[in-house]
C-alpha cells in the first residue's frame, strides 16, 4: 500500500485556504475547525475528518479512516484567508451572521479576528442585494491579475507551499454561457474587451487555474463550468469542481428520492419550500439570482428518476421549489417538502418532510472536506473536473460526454473507490461472490 501512497505528494507544509466572499457559510467553517483545533467541537458531517472506508474483502474486517488512508493536510496546517466587499474581519462577520452563539465565538476571537478579507472583485450589476466598500478597481483583465498577486502575495507572506480556493461567495444573476464562455481564447478576447458577460467568480477562478491553485464552486454560478475553463484547467493541470454546496433540502431529496426509485415506487410530484432569513436568503429574493440557485436544485430529480425510462412512474411528476426570505429564521432555515407517490395498483401516498436545519452548520464540513480533498487531487497530479467530489453538489459539474450523477449512495461510492484507488487498495464493486461462492 505504501508504494502506491508514494504516489501522492505528502502535504508537507502550510495549506491556504482562499476564501472569495467571508460571510456565514465562510466563517462557520473556520470558527469550527479553530474550535476542533481547540478541543472546543467535534468536526461532525466531516468525512475527512470522521469517515471510515472499508479496504479489501468483506472477510478481511480491514477498515481505514480516510484521513489515514490518504494523505491530507493536517488542520493545523491550515492557514485561512479570503476577500469580501464588505470588509469585516472574520470574528465580526460570524457574529453579524449569528451562526454560532456569542458564548462560542468569544472563545475563537483571537483567532477569527486575525483574518480580514481582502479587497473584492464585485459587481452590483450581479448581486444587486449587496453593498460593499472593499472592493477592487481595474478592467477585468486588471482585476484578474490583482487576484493572481493576492493569491501569489498571501501564500509568501503566511508561508504556504500550495493554496486551494473554495467559493462560498453569494449566488450570482442567472447566466448562459456565451460565446466568449467557449474557448480559452474567446475567454481571455473578452477580458482584455471588458466584457459584461464575464462575471467576478469567473474572475477568480482563472485567477485560481492560471495560479495552480484548485477551485471549488460552492455556489450554483457558472463560475469554471463551461468549456473556456474547464479547457484551461486541464490544460495547466488544475482540479476544479461544483456546483452548490448539497447541504439541506437537496441533500434529503438524493437520499430519498433514489430509495423510492430503487423500490420501483412512483412519484406524481415534488413540492418543496423553504424560508430562511440570512444573507443568503436576501440575495436570493432578487429573481435573477433566485433562478440560478432554482435551476441548481431542480436538475437533481430528473436525473435520479429517469422518466424517460419509466415513463409509467415518473413521466407526469411535477417538481417545484421555492425559497422564501423570512428574516426572523435567520440562518435556521425551514424546509417543507412534499412527496406525493404512487403503489400498487396505483394507489396515492405522501410523504411528509419538514427539515429545520441550520444551513452554515450543514455547509462547514463540506467546505472543509473539499478544500482537503481539492489539495489531495492536485497532490495526486488530477486536473479538469474532479467528478469523484459530486458527493458534495447539488449540481455536480461533468465532462459534456456524460450525464451528472446525483445519487448519494453511488456518490459516495464513486469517492470512496477514488481514494482506494489513489493509495492502491483494491476498488471494491459490492458482487460479494467470493463469500457466497466459498
Ligand atoms: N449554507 C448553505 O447551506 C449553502 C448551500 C449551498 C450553497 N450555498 C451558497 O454558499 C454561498 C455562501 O452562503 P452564505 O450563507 O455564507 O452567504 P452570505 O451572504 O452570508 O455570505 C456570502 C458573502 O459573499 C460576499 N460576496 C458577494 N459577492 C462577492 C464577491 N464577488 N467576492 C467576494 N465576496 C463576495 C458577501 O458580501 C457575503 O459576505 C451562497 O452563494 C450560497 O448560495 C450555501
Amino acid at each position: 500500500m505504501d508504494q502506491f501512497k508514494s504516489k501522492v505528494a505528502p502535504a508537507d507544509g502550510k495549506l491556504a485556504v482562499l476564501l472569495p466572499g467571508m460571510g456565514a457559510v465562510a466563517t462557520t467553517f473556520i470558527a469550527g475547525v479553530e474550535a476542533v483545533k481547540a478541543g472546543l467541537g467535534k468536526p461532525i458531517g466531516s468525512l475527512t475528518q470522521m469517515a471510515h472506508v472499508r479496504l479489501g474483502k468483506r472477510s478481511e474486517k480491514r477498515w481505514a479512516m480516510i484521513k489515514d488512508l490518504v494523505p491530507l493536510a493536517s488542520l493545523d496546517d491550515l492557514v485561512f484567508g479570503g476577500w469580501d466587499p464588505i470588509p469585516d474581519d472574520a470574528y465580526t462577520a460570524a457574529t453579524k451572521a449569528k451562526v454560532l452563539s456569542p458564548e462560542h465565538l468569544k472563545e475563537l476571537e483571537p483567532a477569527l479576528s486575525r483574518i480580514k478579507p481582502m479587497p473584492a472583485v464585485f459587481d452590483k450589476n450581479v448581486v444587486k442585494r449587496l453593498e460593499g466598500s472593499n472592493v477592487k478597481k481595474g478592467t477585468k483583465r486588471e482585476l484578474a491579475s490583482q487576484l493572481i498577486q493576492d493569491i501569489r502575495g498571501f501564500m509568501d507572506k503566511n508561508k504556504c507551499s500550495r493554496a486551494v480556493m473554495v467559493w462560498c461567495a453569494s449566488t450570482e444573476a442567472y447566466q448562459e454561457p456565451g460565446p466568449e464562455h467557449q474557448s480559452i481564447a474567446a475567454f481571455e478576447k473578452a477580458l482584455d474587451a471588458d466584457h459584461p458577460n464575464i462575471y467576478p467568480s469567473q474572475l477568480y477562478a482563472y485567477a485560481a487555474i492560471m495560479s495552480g491553485v484548485p477551485y471549488l464552486n460552492g455556489a450554483p454560478n457558472m463560475s469554471c463550468d463551461f468549456p473556456a475553463l474547464v479547457e484551461l484547467a486541464e490544460k495547466r493541470g488544475v482540479a476544479i469542481a461544483g456546483k452548490d454546496f448539497k447541504t439541506g433540502q437537496t441533500l434529503m431529496k438524493t437520499i430519498i428520492a433514489p430509495g423510492l426509485k430503487a423500490r420501483m415506487l412512483g412519484m406524481e410530484g415534488w413540492f418543496s419550500t423553504n424560508i430562511l432569513g440570512n444573507r443568503d436568503g436576501e440575495v436570493l429574493d432578487d429573481p435573477a439570482n433566485f433562478k440560478t440557485k432554482e435551476v441548481s436544485k431542480l436538475s437533481v430529480l430528473e436525473q435520479i428518476l429517469e422518466p424517460d425510462r419509466y415513463p409509467e412512474l415518473y413521466s407526469n411528476l411535477q417538481h417545484k421549489v421555492s425559497i422564501h426570505y423570512y428574516k426572523p429564521r435567520g440562518d435556521n432555515k425551514e424546509g417543507w417538502d412534499n412527496i406525493d407517490i404512487v403503489g400498487w395498483m396505483g394507489y396515492p401516498m405522501q410523504i411528509k418532510v419538514n427539515f429545520l436545519c441550520r444551513d452554515s452548520i450543514l455547509a462547514a464540513p463540506i467546505v472543509l472536506d473539499l478544500a482537503l480533498f481539492g489539495d489531495l487531487a492536485a497532490r495526486a497530479g488530477m486536473k479538469g473536473i474532479q467528478e469523484w467530489l459530486s458527493f458534495y453538489f447539488k449540481s455536480p459539474q461533468h465532462a459534456a460526454s456524460v450525464y451528472p450523477e446525483h445519487d448519494l449512495f453511488v456518490q459516495k461510492v464513486r469517492l470512496e473507490n477514488n481514494l482506494r484507488y489513489l493509495v492502491g487498495e483494491e476498488l471494491i464493486n459490492y458482487l460479494g461472490s467470493d463469500y457466497t461462492n466459498e
